[in-house]
C-alpha cells in the first residue's frame, strides 16, 4: 500500500521536559479515513500538530508526499489541510471571503469556481455572504473545513471535526467527510466518539499516553478482539452453574435468571448449539434468548484500561 505520510521514530519532549511522544512509527495510506484514538492528553493533536509542521519533533522523520515536513516544509505543508481542534478564524469576516484568503495563503491563484465547489461539499454555499459570527456552531466548523480544503489539500486533518455537534450534524459530516474521500482526499481524523471511528474508518489507531499502543484496520480489529455475548433467559432460575455445563465459559446473572454465554467472534458461532444441547439435557428450560456484540468502544475500553 503506498504511503500518504510515514512518520518514523518520532519523539516529542515539549520544553517543559514533558514526554508528549514516544518512538512512534505510523504509516498513512493514500486515500484511506484513519481514525486515531485516544483520551485526553493522549498525544493526538501533538501528532498531527507535528505532521503539519506547526510543532518540531525532537527526534524522528516525517514525510508528507514524499516531503519531509521540517526540511522540505513548505511543499509538504501545501499538501495538508488542518483543521484545528480549537476553532480559531475571523469572525467578522465572511464565509467566502475567509475561504478564498486561505486559498491564497498557500500561494495558489484565486480560483471561484474551486472556492464555490468548497462551500457546495460543506453545503455553506447560501451562507457564503454571511459573516461568520452569525452562523451555528457546526456551520462554523464546516468553515473551518472550507478552509483547510481551499488549496486544494490531498490530506486532510481533522482533529476532533464533530467535537460539541449534535447526532444529526456529525452525520453530516460524516457523510461529507466520506465524500472527500471519495474524491481522493486522504483523511486523518482524531476522535473521542469511537462510534465515529467505528462509522466512518478504514483503519483505527489508538494512542495512549504518547505511545501508539495498536494500528489495525477496523474491521480485522472488531473481528480479532470484538467479543460476542449470548443471553439466556431462563424459565427457572438457577443457584449455580452446574457441573454438566462447567466447561462453558457462562456467568449466572439476573439473580439466576440469566446465563451469560462470552465467546470470540471470530470463532463464530462457537459451542452454541452444543451449550443449548446440554441445557436441554440438563433440563434447564429457557424462554428467550438474545446475543450482542461488543463495540469498538467495548475494545478500546479494554484496550486503554489494560495498559494503564
Ligand atoms: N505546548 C505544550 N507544552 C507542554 N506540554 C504540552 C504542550 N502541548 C501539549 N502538552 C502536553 O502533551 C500531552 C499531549 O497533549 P495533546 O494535546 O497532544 O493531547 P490530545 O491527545 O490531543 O488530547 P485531547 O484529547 O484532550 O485533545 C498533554 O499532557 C499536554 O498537557
Ligand atoms: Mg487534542
Amino acid at each position: 500500500m503506498e504511503s500518504m505520510i510515514s512518520v518514523k521514530g518520532l519523539t516529542k519532549a515539549y520544553a517543559s521536559g514533558f514526554q508528549a511522544l514516544r518512538n512512534i512509527d505510523l504509516d498513512i495510506h493514500r486515500g484511506e479515513i484513519f481514525a486515531l484514538l485516544g483520551p485526553n492528553g493522549a498525544g493526538k493533536t501533538t501528532l498531527i500538530n507535528i505532521i503539519c509542521g506547526i510543532v518540531r519533533p525532537t527526534a524522528g522523520i516525517i514525510l508528507a508526499d514524499g516531503h519531509d515536513v521540517v526540511r522540505d516544509f513548505r511543499a509538504a505543508r501545501s499538501r495538508i489541510g488542518l483543521v484545528p481542534q480549537e476553532l480559531s478564524t475571523d469572525m467578522f469576516e465572511k464565509v467566502r471571503a475567509t475561504v478564498s484568503f486561505s486559498r491564497g495563503l498557500f500561494g495558489q491563484p484565486p480560483d471561484a469556481a474551486r472556492i464555490e465547489q468548497v462551500l457546495r461539499a460543506v453545503s455553506l454555499w447560501d451562507q457564503r455572504d454571511a459573516k461568520i459570527m452569525t452562523l451555528s456552531s457546526g456551520m462554523k466548523r464546516r468553515v473551518m473545513i472550507a478552509k483547510a480544503l481551499a488549496h486544494d489539500p490531498d490530506i486532510l486533518f481533522l482533529d476532533e471535526p464533530t467535537a460539541g455537534v449534535d447526532v444529526e450534524l456529525r452525520r453530516d459530516m460524516w457523510a461529507m467527510v466520506r465524500g472527500l474521500r471519495a474524491s481522493g482526499v486522504t483523511i486523518i481524523l482524531t476522535t473521542h466518539y469511537i462510534e465515529e471511528a467505528e462509522e466512518m474508518a478504514d483503519r483505527v489507531g489508538v494512542i495512549s499516553k504518547g505511545e501508539i499502543i495498536l494500528v489495525e484496520e477496523k474491521a480485522t480489529l472488531m473481528r480479532k478482539l470484538g467479543k460476542k455475548q449470548l443471553r439466556i433467559q431462563l424459565l427457572t432460575p438457577l443457584s449455580a452453574i452446574p457441573t454438566a455445563l462447567a466447561r462453558y465459559p457462562l456467568e449466572l446473572g439476573g439473580n439466576g435468571c440469566e446465563l451469560v454465554y462470552t465467546f470470540d467472534t471470530q470463532g463464530e458461532g462457537s459451542g452454541i448449539a452444543g451449550l443449548l444441547r446440554q441445557l436441554n439435557d440438563a433440563g434447564i428450560g429457557f424462554r428467550d434468548l438474545h446475543s450482542s456484540e461488543s463495540s469498538l468502544e467495548d475494545i478500546f475500553v479494554s484496550l486503554v484500561s489494560a495498559r494503564a
